[in-house]
């Protein structure tokens, strides 16, 4: 089995939003509004009839009436409105009100704007390949491309009867345009409208049209059905394939343009609630709104909804790495996707006049340009400036040629004056070539390692007329390390509940080929943008999507298993080593990563369908964890819709399949993990306890072995970790040791393993 075949299909670049909270203006605002529906008066026959008719009871001093905007019915009791303060006001005061909040904002982070690039993936049949069948993703997207392709539903079964989802008609979007592969696409904008945005075309579609690509992406990486011959401009031919290439999709279009991409947290509800009532199986969400407390999230509250009713929820963890506490989506009931790199390298070989050939360097160049024989020039220019710096190189020096920039000098890559000086390429000498998006090469030139460069340079100095040949568009395959953790990928701890490590696992996310929308140039070469069936992004929107795939295939083989289960089972069989068999590294820094960077390590999907056993962990554990964070009675009403719960069993030690011992400035700690194992395998078995630990942690488990009668048997056990790091007094930001532990089964192959970490990490309130 190789790993990482599954991934070699799409990769592109995502993004993340991040939420600001309203700057509305003055008085009417939107607002979300959260109501104890026991409070409700006999007369109304419905919820929504009782907002409607307290909304139209509201007196408007300012002769502004309040506006319904959404109702919801599975994600919260309440409604969405745009209101005044008078509104706000009388709101308050009557019997019935929880809490009410102002619309906040997610939007998609575009650190590397999608530029794009074709890409080779050879994929023979998929292993198992009805895995995925009849599995529904809604995916919480900027909309999708229904044309493409990846959406063809060649030889899939009739739409199953239980589905109750539409598919909207609306601008440049025919209700027709589904079928049985995309069987959903609806758009929840009242909100975004409401305030006052515009969404017309060309920059956006009113309809679930994809007006920039990424939901297209997301999707088609999800569930795309495959396509031979997925390739960009005639090259990096192969055949492309969604992770659940037999699941169906549903498009919930929650993002729009706003000069970057928006979304507006009552909207993001809606799209949830819909979601929900459509009876998908699965959601994947690659935004973000700001780590606030849960029940002040829109993505946490509607993904506790879904958790509720066993729909699996995977969000993107975040591109605001690599530094620690920039995860979002980091509540305990959503599966919390990093980023990892793949084995596929796109690059250029340079060779030399002087007979040194194939100086392999990273390059994405989106166009088959010949390069040979062509003069190559020394790119120091100006002496009295940085070697290639704005306007250090004269153009009469270096137009048409092949210009060699010395980076150990400088620092950047200088594609601008190469532009300016008319060059036909470059060669830049880096070590920050694995930093590069396929965006950034909107012109020629190839980053080679200083080694390499140092080559280059010696002969550029000992010839008269030196001259080089570029080969571009080599896709390499088997590069390595791979994987490693992406440098944009948000890591942990979580600011909200530390105690719970997050990441929770590691996908793919960068450089992944996947389905675009066909309108959409990407990167700009000359004065025309290229356009593309298929593109490259990177991000951690990309990573949610490959773990929902997987999450399809596991609830296809599984359908009985909770979505706790199906994430433990994607954790504990998680893998460790890249394929140099060394530790995954950190791509920032070059060492070996932590747990707070890969979670519990990264996905590997053949291995999750068979994990012996899982932690499971039910709403009502969720609910007294919530009670253990000291949340108010009024915040645990809100995120679980209980007008009334108990928290007697107030505890922050969930089930779940990672271990986090808080030090809480101290050198010396001792914490007592309570956790309980269920046997999802036909036989009766026993497992022994291994642990693999740094210097520092201590641990003992108790009972050592646990035996299992047959399936769905249970067994407790203890873990005791004591850590003393002796002089070594932690500073507040330090990211502690970690070890594992694991269960081996006795006569058996299944291995259950889970890190644990040690940490200084205070719970965030505010
Ligand atoms: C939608 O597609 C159907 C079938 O192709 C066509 O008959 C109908 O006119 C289309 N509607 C719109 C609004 O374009
Ligand atoms: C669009 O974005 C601008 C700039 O961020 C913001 O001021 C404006 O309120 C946004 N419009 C809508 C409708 O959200
Ligand atoms: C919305 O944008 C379109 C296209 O730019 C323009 O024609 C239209 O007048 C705008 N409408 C409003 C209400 O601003
Ligand atoms: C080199 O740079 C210096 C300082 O910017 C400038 O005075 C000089 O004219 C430049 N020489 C050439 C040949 O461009
Ligand atoms: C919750 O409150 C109790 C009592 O004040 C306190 O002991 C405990 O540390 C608090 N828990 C958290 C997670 O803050
Ligand atoms: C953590 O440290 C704070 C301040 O030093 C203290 O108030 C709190 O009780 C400690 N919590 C635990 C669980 O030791
Ligand atoms: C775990 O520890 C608790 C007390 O701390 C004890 O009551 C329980 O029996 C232990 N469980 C096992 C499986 O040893
Ligand atoms: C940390 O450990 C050292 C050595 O055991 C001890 O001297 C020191 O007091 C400890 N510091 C704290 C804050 O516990
Ligand atoms: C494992 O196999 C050995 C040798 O066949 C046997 O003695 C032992 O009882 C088995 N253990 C379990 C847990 O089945």
């Amino acid at each position: 089995m190789e790993h990482v075949t599954p991934f070699k299909l799409l990769c592109l670049l995502l993004v993340l939003s991040t939420v600001t909270t309203s700057s509305m203006s003055e008085d009417i605002r939107t607002y979300i509004v959260h109501m104890d529906k026991s409070a409700m008066p006999i007369p109304f026959s419905s919820h929504h009839d009782w907002y409607l008719s307290t909304l139209s009871s509201f007196y408007s001093p300012d002769g502004i009436l309040p506006t319904h905007l959404y109702t919801y019915n599975h994600v919260l009791d309440g409604f969405s409105a745009v209101l005044s303060q008078s509104h706000l006001d009388q709101l308050e005061k009557m019997s019935g009100h929880l809490a009410t909040y102002p619309e906040t904002f997610g939007t998609i982070h575009t650190t590397h704007t999608p530029k794009f690039l074709g890409l080779e993936n050879n994929f023979g049949s998929w292993p198992g390949g009805n895995f995925g069948e009849d599995m529904v993703i809604g995916i919480l997207d900027t909309g999708i491309w229904p044309e493409s392709e990846s959406f063809q539903d060649k030889g899939m079964a009739p739409v199953p009867d239980r589905w109750r989802g539409a598919c909207e008609s609306g601008v440049e979007f025919n209700s027709s345009l589904c079928n049985r592969k995309l069987i959903g696409a609806r758009s929840f904008s009242k909100a975004l409208k409401q305030r006052g945005l515009n969404i017309s075309t060309p920059d956006d579609y009113d309809s679930p049209r994809d007006f920039y690509g990424h939901g297209t992406h997301t999707s088609s990486t999800a569930a795309g059905s495959p396509v031979a011959d997925a390739n960009y401009f005639g090259y990096a031919k192969g055949t492309a394939t969604g992770i659940a290439p037999k699941a169906r999709l549903a498009m919930y279009k929650v993002l729009f343009y706003n000069d970057t991409y928006e979304s507006a947290a009552s909207d993001t509800l809606a799209g949830i609630d819909q979601a929900i009532a459509d009876g998908v199986d699965l959601m994947s969400l690659s935004l973000g709104f700001s780590e606030t407390t849960f029940e002040e999230n829109p993505i946490a509250v509607g993904a506790f909804a879904a958790m509720e009713k066993g729909i699996f929820v995977s969000c993107s963890a975040g591109n605001s790495g690599p530094h620690g506490y920039t995860i979002f989506n980091g509540a305990p009931w959503i599966t919390t996707i990093g980023a990892g790199t793949i084995d596929l390298d796109y690059a250029a070989d340079v060779s030399l006049g002087n007979g040194i050939l194939n100086i392999r360097g990273k390059s994405v160049y989106p166009e088959d340009l010949l390069i040979s024989q062509v003069p190559l020039y020394f790119g120091h220019g100006n002496r009295s400036k940085e070697l290639c710096e704005d306007n250090a190189i004269d153009p009469k020096d270096a137009a048409g040629k092949i210009v060699f920039c010395d980076f150990s000098e400088s620092g950047g890559i200088q594609s601008d004056e190469m532009e300016r000086v008319g060059a036909a390429g470059a060669i830049f000498s880096t070590d920050s070539g694995i930093f590069l998006s396929p965006s950034d090469f909107y012109m020629p030139f190839v980053a080679v390692s200083p080694k390499d460069g140092d080559l280059v340079k010696d002969y550029i100095i000992k010839s008269e007329n030196p001259v080089v040949d570029i080969k571009f568009q080599i896709t390499v395959l088997g590069a390595k390390p791979a994987p490693m953790v992406a440098w944009f990928s948000s890591r942990g701890p979580s600011r909200r509940a530390p105690m719970i490590l997050k990441p929770d696992i590691l996908a793919p996310g960068v450089d992944i080929l996947a389905a675009w929308a066909s309108n959409r140039g990407i990167t700009p070469i000359g004065d025309y943008y290229l356009l593309t069936n298929y593109a490259l992004l990177s991000g951690t929107s990309m990573a949610s999507p490959h773990a929902v795939g997987v999450a399809a295939l596991l609830k296809s083989a599984h359908p009985d298993w909770s979505p706790a289960a199906v994430r433990s089972a994607m954790m504990t069989t998680a893998y460790l080593l890249d394929n140099t068999q060394g530790p995954i590294m950190d791509m920032t820094t070059g060492v070996a990563g932590t747990p707070l960077d890969f979670g519990a390590g990264h996905i590997n999907p053949n291995m999750a369908m068979d994990p012996g056993l899982v932690y499971d962990i039910e709403a009502q554990d969720y609910i007294n964890f919530l009670c253990g964070l000291n949340y108010t009675s009024k915040q645990i009403k809100i995120i679980t819709r209980r007008s009334k719960f108990s928290c007697d069993q107030a505890n922050l030690d969930l089930n779940y399949p990672s271990f986090m011992v808080l030090l809480n400035n101290t050198n010396t700690t001792s914490y007592t993990f309570k956790r309980v194992l269920t046997n999802v395998e036909n036989t009766h078995s026993v497992y022994h306890a291994s642990v693999k630990l740094p210097s520092g942690m201590k641990v003992s488990v108790q009972p050592s072995v646990v035996s299992f009668a047959g399936k769905y048997s249970k067994a407790e056990f203890n873990m005791t970790v004591e850590i003393n790091l002796g002089d070594a007094r932690p500073q507040s930001d330090y990211i502690g040791n970690f070890g594992y532990l694991t269960w081996w089964e006795a006569n058996g192959t299944h291995v259950v393993s889970s890190p644990i970490v040690s940490a200084i990490a205070p719970i965030i309130r505010t």
